[in-house]
Formats: C-alpha cells, sequence, structure tokens
C-alpha cells in the first residue's frame, strides 16, 4: 500500500470510529431526549424587587411629587415655600400622617404665599401628556383661592407656566381638589407650584398630601405604577416576584424595619419610612430617600398577579440588618409574638376570605379574590444563633396555622463561608422548604461555580437563589461580559431545577441620578429606561424556562465551563415537544459544537430551528443614551435533524437553541 493510500485508511477509520462513538470531534455533547428529569418550575426565574436605587418612590411608583405629605422629618424637605407657610400638626385628616402646611395670604398684591415641589430629580413633564393632580385642602375661614401650576423655572420665554388650575376652596372640611394638566411644553426639571391667591379678607388654606401622577400608568390605574418600568418587568415574564426586600425588610433600627401592615389601606393615612439606602454608604448619600408606602403590600400582590408571576413576600424575623449593627439589635424573643402575628396576619390578608379582618381590607382595596399566596420568607440576610432561635418560633406557628405555606430560611449574605455552613445544617434540622441562598460574586467564581449545585442534597430543603449578580472586578457595572457569566451559570441553575426551584437576580431597578448599588437589571431616568445585558439574560431564561430538564453532557459531564470544554456551559430543556438548548460560550475564540440527540423518533426530526443570540464586545454596555448596543438577535432556520446537528458557537456569546418538530 502507497504511503497516500495508508494515510487515507487512517483518516477514512478516524471518521468512522467518531461517527460512531462521537468523541473525537471537539465539543460534542449528548443530549437525551427521551431522558426526561426533573420538572422547571413555574417559578424558576423570577425577579426582586427592593426599594434601592429610588426604586419605589421616584422610580416604579408613578408619584412625581417628593414629601406630598410633609412627613420627612425636615418637614419640608423636596419643598420651597415662600411667604407664610407654616408647618401644621394638629388637626390633620389623617392620623398617622399629621403634618399639613397652611398657607395665609400676604395683605400685599404683589406678595405671594406658595409651595414648590422639585419632585424625584425634577418634575418631568411631556408635552400634551396629561398630568393628575390631587389635594386634601380646607379654607379655615370658609373661602380661599389656591393656583396650581406645572412650571419650567429655567424657561427662557415670557412666561415659566406650562400649565394650571385655580381651586376654590371654600369648604372648612377638609376635601380632595383634583384636577388633570396638560402642559404645553416638554421639561425635564420641572417644578409643581402651588400658591394661595391674595384675597381681600387675607383668609388662609390649609394644604395636605399634594400629589401629581401621569395619567398613563400602568393598566391606567389610578395612583399607579410608571407603565415603561411596569411594563419591561411584564415583558419579562417572570415566574416569581420576590419583595419588598432586602436589607429595608430589616431595618437600621427596629422601629425602620419594614411594617406590611403600614402600607396598606388609603394611601393617604400610610405613615412614612425611612429608608436604610438613605444614608448605609456615605460615598452615595440621598438625605431624601424615604418610603411613602404607596408601593405597598397590596400593589406588590397585585403587580405579581399582573405579571403572572408567584408573590413572595419577606418578612422580619426579629433582627435588624446586621451588617449595619456591630452589636446586633435583636427584638428580645418573649416579645417576637408581633412579629409572627404579622406573618399569620399577611396570610389572612393575601389568601383569607372577605369575612376576616384582613382579607375584608384586601376586597376593600379593591381585589376580593385571593391572591394566592403560597411562599414566604422569613428573615433576609440573617446569620448566627439568634437568627435560628428567632426562626423556629416563626416555623412552629406557621406549620401549626398555615401548612400550606412554604417557608423560606436564610443562608446569610455569602455564598460560603462560616455562616454559610452553619445556617444550613440548621435550616434541615428546622426544615424549612427553601434556602435563600444570595451571590454578589465576580467573574471567576461565576465561571468556576457551574457544577455548583450538581451535588447538592436532593432530599431536604430546596434553594432559592435570591439574590445573584456577577459583580465584575473594577468595573461594577452592566457590561455584557459579566452578564455572559451570569448566563453560563444559569445553565447549572436549569441543570438542576430538582434542586433549585426558584432564582431571582439583584436588584431590579436603578434610577441614573439615585443609585446606591450597582450592577442593576433596569436603569432608568425620568423618561425612559433602558434593559441591560443581564436582562435580556433573564428573558431569554424566563422565556425558555421550558418544562422538563433533559441530560446534556460532554464524555459524561454536566457542560460548565469545566477543564477541556473550551468555556462553554449549557444545558437543555423540553418545553412541549419542542427541546431547548442553551449555550454561553465564555471563552475568546468560537467553539465548534455537535449534538448527538438520542431518543429522538426518527419519524419525527426536528424540522425547524430558532436561535436567539446575544453577543457583544465584552465592555458593551446599554445605556439611556444608547439602549440597543446589547440585544438578543433572532433568526429562524430549516434543518433536518433526527440525531445529530453541528453548530459554531461565537466567542463570548450566549444563544438559546429552539428546536421544533
Ligand atoms: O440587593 C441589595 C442588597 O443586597 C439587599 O438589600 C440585601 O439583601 C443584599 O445584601
Amino acid at each position: 500500500m502507497s504511503l497516500i493510500a495508508a494515510r487515507k485508511r487512517i483518516f477514512a477509520i478516524t471518521i468512522s470510529v467518531c461517527a460512531v462513538c462521537g468523541i473525537c470531534a471537539q465539543n460534542n455533547a449528548v443530549l437525551r431526549a427521551d431522558k426526561p428529569g426533573a420538572a422547571v418550575r413555574s417559578t424558576m426565574y423570577g425577579i426582586f424587587f427592593e426599594d434601592i436605587n429610588f426604586g419605589a418612590d421616584g422610580g416604579l411608583y408613578a408619584e412625581m411629587v417628593k414629601n406630598r405629605s410633609f412627613e420627612f422629618p425636615q418637614s419640608l424637605l423636596g419643598w420651597k415655600s415662600f411667604g407664610q407657610a407654616d408647618v401644621l400638626e394638629e388637626g390633620g385628616p389623617f392620623s398617622r400622617n399629621p403634618h399639613y402646611v397652611r398657607l395665609t395670604p400676604s395683605e400685599h398684591s404683589e406678595m405671594r404665599t406658595g409651595l414648590e415641589n422639585e419632585g424625584f430629580f425634577g418634575v418631568t413633564l411631556t408635552k400634551d401628556s396629561l398630568y393628575k393632580f390631587s389635594a386634601f385642602m380646607r379654607a379655615p375661614e370658609g373661602a380661599g383661592i389656591v393656583r396650581v401650576e406645572l412650571c419650567n423655572p429655567a424657561a427662557m420665554g415670557e412666561t415659566q407656566t406650562l400649565a394650571e388650575h385655580t381651586f376654590d376652596v371654600s369648604s372648612p372640611e377638609w376635601t380632595k381638589y383634583t384636577a388633570v394638566l396638560k402642559p404645553d411644553a416638554d421639561v425635564k426639571k420641572g417644578v409643581l407650584r402651588l400658591f394661595v391667591e391674595q384675597t381681600d379678607r387675607n383668609r388662609p388654606v390649609d394644604v395636605e398630601h399634594v400629589s401629581l401622577f401621569p395619567g398613563a400608568t400602568w393598566k391606567n390605574r389610578p395612583g399607579g405604577l410608571r407603565r415603561d418600568l411596569a411594563q419591561a418587568l411584564y415583558d419579562l415574564r417572570p415566574g416569581v416576584l420576590r419583595f419588598p426586600g432586602g436589607c429595608i425588610v430589616e431595618g437600621t433600627v427596629p422601629s425602620q424595619r419594614y411594617q406590611w401592615k403600614n402600607t396598606v389601606g388609603p394611601v393617604e393615612n400610610r405613615p412614612l419610612n425611612k429608608n436604610r439606602w438613605l444614608d448605609c454608604f456615605a460615598y452615595r448619600l440621598f438625605p431624601d430617600y424615604y418610603q411613602s408606602c404607596g408601593l405597598g403590600f397590596f400593589e406588590y400582590f397585585q403587580l405579581a398577579e399582573d405579571l403572572g408571576a408567584e408573590p413572595l413576600p419577606v418578612l422580619n424575623v426579629g433582627l435588624v440588618c446586621q451588617y449595619q449593627n456591630d452589636v446586633c439589635q435583636q427584638i428580645p424573643l418573649d416579645s417576637l409574638q408581633v412579629f409572627i402575628q404579622d406573618a399569620v396576619d399577611l396570610i389572612e390578608f393575601a389568601n383569607g376570605s372577605t369575612d376576616t379582618t384582613w382579607g375584608r381590607l384586601r376586597a376593600d382595596m379593591g381585589h376580593p379574590e385571593p391572591f394566592n399566596l403560597k411562599v414566604m420568607a422569613v428573615g433576609n440576610e440573617q446569620w448566627g444563633p439568634e437568627y435560628i432561635e428567632r426562626l423556629e418560633p416563626f416555623v412552629r406557628e406557621l406549620r401549626r396555622q398555615h401548612p400550606e405555606i412554604k417557608i423560606i430560611g436564610s443562608s446569610g449574605p455569602n455564598s460560603e463561608g462560616d455562616d454559610f455552613d452553619f445556617l444550613w445544617p440548621e435550616m434541615r434540622r428546622i426544615g424549612v422548604d427553601l434556602v435563600d441562598e444570595h451571590f454578589y460574586r465576580p467573574e471567576s467564581w461565576f465561571l468556576s461555580e457551574g457544577t455548583r449545585y450538581d451535588d447538592y442534597p436532593r432530599k431536604g430543603p430546596k434553594v432559592f437563589a435570591g439574590e445573584y449578580a456577577c459583580h465584575g472586578e473594577g468595573k461594577k457595572y452592566n457590561h455584557f461580559y459579566t452578564a455572559l457569566l451570569e448566563a453560563a451559570f444559569m445553565t447549572g441553575l436549569e441543570r438542576n431545577a430538582d434542586v433549585v426551584e426558584m432564582a431571582t437576580y439583584a436588584p431590579l431597578f436603578a434610577h441614573v441620578e439615585g443609585w446606591q448599588w450597582r450592577p442593576d437589571l433596569i436603569w432608568f431616568d425620568n423618561n425612559d429606561c433602558v434593559r441591560t445585558s443581564s436582562y435580556y439574560v433573564q428573558q431569554l431564561y424566563c422565556q425558555n424556562r421550558g418544562d422538563r430538564v433533559l441530560p446534556l453532557t460532554m464524555d459524561g459531564k454536566s457542560v460548565a465551563g469545566l477543564e477541556g470544554q473550551n468555556g462553554l456551559f449549557a444545558s437543555a430543556v423540553s418545553d412541549g415537544d419542542d427541546i431547548v438548548v442553551k449555550i454561553a460560550n465564555t471563552g475568546e475564540t468560537e467553539q465548534p459544537f455537535t449534538l448527538h440527540i438520542r431518543g429522538l423518533k426518527k419519524s419525527k426530526p426536528l424540522l425547524h430551528l430558532t436561535e436567539t443570540r446575544l453577543s457583544a464586545a465584552d465592555d458593551a454596555e446599554n445605556t439611556i443614551e444608547r439602549p440597543d448596543v446589547v440585544v438578543p438577535v433572532t433568526v429562524t432556520s430549516v434543518i433536518d435533524v433526527s440525531d445529530e446537528w453541528s453548530t459554531v458557537v461565537p466567542a463570548r456569546s450566549f444563544i438559546v437553541y429552539r428546536f421544533k418538530h
């Protein structure tokens, strides 16, 4: 045999061996279509909302007036007053928000008395849009005239006024006055101005709960949510909504913990709470960051329902934020009952019949049907024996009264380490249903944790990855590479859907002028919002969740960026008749990839492929100015595959392949 013939023969043998064993070519993966594994729950991928970064007031909650009830510790913070404006406390209409302002007109026809509100980073108005103004007012002496204006203080034209309305306030009783205002020009940093007109008898007018909402809110609910931000949440199709925090559940001191009962009922009487993100970072201080609680527990439940997501409230366990307190201020064990009762009452508020106290309130607020609460977390990022001794009585009582509700415990603030190692066995012993794990970790962690859950015990509490995000080393912002690593890591969540029942990225929102923490999923200013690369990763997972995990391996191992796997991470699910394969190539070179599909009926080959790709330069970032730098791109093609399919996965890309028959 000639040398050439011998070479040809070796080549032919090699090809046929590869075809048989399927392992010689690079990146051969085996997908078992005939061996569906764990069910993927509807709650698998979700969102975590916390009022951080002006996510609620100044964000999702569409109220445009800051300090609308004059309850900030400095009563006129956010306001400028002129003339004789006095803050009073006795005789207001709302017992839990007692302050109001008395405006007494001047005797001089060219001197004025009034208030001007700066809004949240400005009162931002759009020409010809409608804005709903309201205020509670009374005329103690039986008559008064109040003018309300939307203004551009920096206007160069003859007038600053963009829209106005005059109220004849004649009743000495507190009355709600409303008007719809339509500005005739745009303004970014506008103000709301309100002043008493000079009258012959200089009679004062009292003003309380001054409010301005865009006419168009999410689902057009009065006093509702910002439409574009709620729409961005809806477009994710999240399976679960965790709320309201995070550290704000804990509070810096016990009195500032989040108390859900203060956040329901008429908004005018929901007491103000300090937001712990106001001053916890001295280098990012926001002295005017308070919670009006206009976005409260009713609204959270309603939002979850709108989104088709399961509501997941987090309750204070009787501990303040342990990060913020070297000596943790603990609620004594014999005073814990009120905290436990809050949890029990919350279940009644969400699920109870309308003839119960809290169920009736839910109905009075407009939702007689139950909200179908199934799971709650007790404690956020708590740790140590002080957490355990408080969690236990909660679990005992909740199990006794509400065995139908699943309980989530915490594994502390870290993804590993002493607290984590102490808490997990305790959670097993106590018998919580899920354990909340948090990981804000660098690139190296995400690259090395692809198999984190492969060896987790299959018995006992399940995992809720309640807060996570890849924090780039030296680059803590939403650039593409970190999003790619989140996508890569999430293949491990999906593969282990029998252990990991839920996962929620964090935090959700950030105002570009008011953030304390980044990266975040969605950035916004007063006009626009921008969906980050991480948003699109979450969206691709939410929208391609599937129903059962399908085993996908390379050389019998999970595809998880392991040695010899060339930076590839992958997982697969069935979705009805479809097969969905997610692949992240975290490497710097493109990778050939061959899928050997086992168990597909030859009579039913895969005939269509939809490929959705997220790919960009490492530092690429979506911003308000350039929101579409990193967006998913979908292409559909015709294929004919019954057992093998090959592709090339570009460097630094995350791709969802959906195969259809
Ligand atoms: O998401 C921001 C914060 O991170 C949360 O409030 C807290 O739970 C965690 O430390």
